[in-house]
């Protein structure tokens, strides 16, 4: 048995990736630490709770993440403050937890001799132009626009120099944008589903040009272990599925999929600083690890997703009102 310890297990991705083990990975032994913020839902891992470990707590919490690490062989670190929207409202949770956070599992990793996987995002590269042809590649320049972009970017920093500076065993992935099950409603996929299930007309930003690469979130989680098993120490790979569409076109498949008129939506306020393009180039996690995404048909991936919604709106719908209120403050 190798023991896994995953920061941020129960939010979106992290959770995904507990289901995703377990079903794959029978030899693994999973320890979840995840400080359980408003992003953060023990319901998302209902039903696999008595197979992990789940601790309660806070990765900036040295003494706690130190015992931690030190009694596990990998950590896959994914808690992080996670939404651009939130980062323009109050930065600070995100110094926090994804700069002085990341730091504390760092210098756990270093004293204990553990292997670490760090879990990012393309947006550190910044954006590119809607007519470039270019995609961002490992060799990409971090050009990132926000707080939550440039925390993360910091945070990926921090690992480099941990990796060259005290030789820690370290990989780094930086994904575009995942969609699927248990993704909070305040991004924008799962708000528009909700919006629609909940009478209320989507909300697009701007002209909605903004082009996102959009990855099911169990190709980024399949292509994760790819890099756990293969991946190369102290090398980047960046994880897409050549997903790219642009706002205006996501939100049109998600009404038309719901029988509803393509046209129903509402543009509201732009967001400042808005990114205008992300687009992967996957050549070397393809290449180099043989790695291919499984869902390769967007249309179909949002078809599932708002079948989930649908079906759990429990999981979704104490949160509606309050989600919705805090975005009408900024006419969004
Ligand atoms: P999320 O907001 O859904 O989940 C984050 C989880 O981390 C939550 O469970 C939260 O409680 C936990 N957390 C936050 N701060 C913590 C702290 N200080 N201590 C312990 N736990 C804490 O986010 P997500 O969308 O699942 O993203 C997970 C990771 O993947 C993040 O590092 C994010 O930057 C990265 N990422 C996300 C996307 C995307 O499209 N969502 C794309 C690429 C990379
Ligand atoms: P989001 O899910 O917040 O992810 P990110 O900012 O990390 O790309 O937003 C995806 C895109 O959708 C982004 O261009 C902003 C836009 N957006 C809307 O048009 N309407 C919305 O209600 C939201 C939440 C986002």
């Amino acid at each position: 048995m190798t023991k896994m310890l995953i920061t941020g297990g129960a939010g979106f991705i992290g959770s995904n990736f507990v289901h995703y083990t377990l079903q794959n990975y029978p030899d693994y032994q999973l320890t979840v630490i995840d400080k359980l913020t408003y992003a953060g839902n023990p319901d998302n891992l209902a039903g696999v709770l008595e197979k992990i470990e789940f601790v309660t707590g806070d990765i900036c919490d040295r003494e706690l993440v130190d015992r931690l690490v030190s009694e596990t062989d990998i950590v896959v670190h994914f808690a992080a403050e996670s939404h651009n929207d939130n980062s323009l409202r109050d930065p600070w949770p995100f110094v926090e937890s994804n700069l002085v956070g990341t730091a504390s599992i760092l210098e756990a990793v270093r004293k204990h001799g553990k292997r670490l996987h760090h879990i990012s995002t393309d947006e550190v590269y910044g954006d590119l132009e809607l007519d470039d042809p270019a995609k961002f590649t490992p060799e990409t320049p971090y050009n990132a626009s926000s707080p939550y972009s440039s925390t993360k970017a910091g945070s990926d920093l921090l690992v480099k120099a941990w990796v060259r500076s005290f030789g820690i065993h370290a990989t780094i992935s930086n994904c575009s944008n995942n969609y699927g099950p248990y993704q909070h409603i305040e991004k924008f996929i799962p708000r528009q589903i909700t919006n629609i299930l909940s009478g209320i007309k989507p909300k697009l930003y701007g002209e909605g040009k903004n082009v996102r690469d959009w990855i099911h979130v169990d190709d980024h989680n399949n292509a994760v272990h790819a890099i756990i098993e293969k991946g190369r120490s102290g090398e980047t790979y960046l994880i897409g599925a050549d997903g790219e569409e642009n706002n205006k076109y996501i939100v049109e498949t998600i009404l038309e999929l719901m029988g509803k008129d393509k046209n129903d939506y509402e543009h509201v306020n732009d967001r400042p600083g808005h990114d205008m393009r992300y687009a992967i180039d996957a050549t070397k996690l393809r290449e180099e690890l043989g790695w291919e995404p499984k869902y390769t048909n967007l249309r179909a991936g949002l078809e599932a997703t708002i079948d989930w919604y649908t079906e759990n709106r429990a999981w979704w719908e104490a949160e509606k009102a309050k989600v919705e209120a805090a975005y009408a403050e900024k006419g969004q």
